[in-house]
């Protein structure tokens, strides 16, 4: 026997497992639950020293949690999961409704029962029902999201630089003035976000309320055991103007002969044009007593990779960042933009979404797009995780289609179609959620 739950008077079908029951949670009343919960799914605990700056960011109205109702009085929650409201910039830089999927987590004495399908079913079904037209995810591990349709859409790239690492010159990087300064968020908050909101690029999400703000600028006290402060380096042209800034902070280290051997471990780092990209890594890989730079996930072709005179010796490793779920397929389609022009039929299967499923015809270019149902014969075919793995233009139909994963009906079809779904800069976010 399963129940149907409604939550919020969103339309919620998905059946939950017995002596189960799912419910919106209060984020103020159910708040030490919510942490116990993820703390059990997570395997973690909060230094005391930490915990008076931990910043609570999840959104009233946007946690569901799964309650143990074998015993109601004592109100244990076997799972959690929540989101953020997410405007996230796609290919030509509208910005869509999407639902950040955060906080997903099973207590280990209830998993593998169906509680995180039964979540993530509903975590879709109240996404759609609030117009969410994309939701994005960092995955723990990259088995559990494929099955929900959510695809990898951008990858981040981690490099660990030398002292004094080659960068090519740029025009102007001269000119420019790096400060340094101790992290202070009533004064350089602004900045930061000034900066990091004027990134131009594919699925660059920002942050959008105080509260997801100010987490990103604590300086967790249990960080600086081995480490100084939270640091920042702020790129000004000579007039005074923010151009990027990096967080960062060193930590000191000697060999057993007196070799200074510290790192220097950035946070983020954020730069709006080449000349102050080479400003901002020349300066954080020039710090005296510190033999290394580790980079926060970069783009994969972020300036730095470019800049670099040899990457190879930057050890760069690249793993998965955000995983993208088309929820409404027409509307993601007709957002974007395309470089050249394309007109085609798509033909996407969405298990978990009748709506999404049949052929879509879609015609646009770098002006607008339209997107139709239609009958007309596909010359495409996927399923919807895939088209949210190429939406944001970081992974191309044409290496989808190499991997089997992409089916190309009408022959000749595939070319123009996957040049069309890419984009000039690759997709990425500089931070997780
Ligand atoms: C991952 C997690 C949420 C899964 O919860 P769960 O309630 O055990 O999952 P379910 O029972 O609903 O399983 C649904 C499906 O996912 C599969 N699955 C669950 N966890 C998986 C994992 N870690 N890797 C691969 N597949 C997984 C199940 O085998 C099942 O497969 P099926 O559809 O073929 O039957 C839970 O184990 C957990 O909290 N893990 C630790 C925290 C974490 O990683 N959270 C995710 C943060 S992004």
């Amino acid at each position: 026997m399963t129940s149907h739950p409604t939550v919020d008077g969103a339309v919620v079908t998905t059946p939950v497992p017995d002596g189960y029951r799912l419910a919106e949670l209060d984020t103020v009343a159910d708040r030490d639950a919510i942490i116990d919960l993820d703390r059990w799914a997570f395997a973690f605990d909060i230094a005391p020293e930490d915990r008076s700056a931990v910043v609570w960011d999840l959104e009233p109205g946007r946690v569901v949690g799964v309650w143990d109702e074998r015993d109601p009085g004592a109100r244990r929650l076997a799972a959690v999961h929540a989101s953020y409201a997410f405007a996230l910039p796609v290919p030509g830089g509208a910005r869509l409704p999407t639902a950040g999927l955060t906080w997903v987590g099973v207590h280990p004495g209830h998993r593998r029962r169906g509680l995180a399908r039964a979540m993530l079913t509903t975590h879709l079904e109240r996404s759609i029902a609030r117009g969410e037209v994309l939701s994005a995810l960092n995955a723990a591990e990259v088995g559990i999201y494929g099955r929900y349709g959510y695809g990898i859409a951008t990858q981040g790239l981690k490099l660990t630089l030398g002292r004094g690492a080659e960068l090519r010159e740029v025009p102007g990087s001269a000119d420019l003035v790096v400060e340094l300064d101790t992290l202070d968020p009533a004064r350089h908050g602004d900045l930061v976000q000034r900066v990091h909101t004027a990134v131009d690029r594919p699925g660059w999400i920002t942050r959008d309320t105080d509260a997801l703000r100010a987490s990103h600028l604590v300086d967790w006290p249990s960080a600086r055991r081995d480490a100084e402060l939270l640091r920042i380096a702020v790129v000004r042209t000579a007039d005074g103007e923010p151009r990027g800034y990096a967080l960062f902070r060193r930590s000191e280290k000697w060999s057993p002969t007196n070799v200074a051997e510290g790192t220097v471990r950035v946070r983020e780092a954020v730069a709006l044009d080449p000349a102050s990209a080479r400003a901002l890594w020349g300066t954080l890989t020039d710090l005296d007593l510190m033999a290394s730079v580790e980079t926060p996930w970069l783009a994969p072709d972020d300036a730095l990779v470019h800049q670099l005179s040899d990457l190879r010796a930057a050890k760069p490793t690249m793993v998965d960042d955000v995983w993208i779920r088309v929820l409404d397929v027409p509307a993601a389609l007709a957002a974007r933009r395309y470089p050249s022009t394309v007109d085609v039929v798509l033909a996407v299967q969405d298990d978990l979404r009748a709506a999404n499923t049949g052929h879509w015809h879609l015609r646009g270019g770098p002006e607008g797009a339209e997107v139709e149902r239609t009958d007309a014969p596909a010359h495409l075919a996927l399923d919807v995780a895939d088209l949210g793995a190429a939406y944001l233009g970081g992974t191309s139909l044409g290496a989808l289609a190499n991997a089997g994963r992409v089916r190309e009906l009408v022959p000749g079809a595939l070319a123009p179609a996957s040049a069309a779904f890419g984009w000039t800069v690759e997709p990425a976010t500089s931070w997780g959620f």
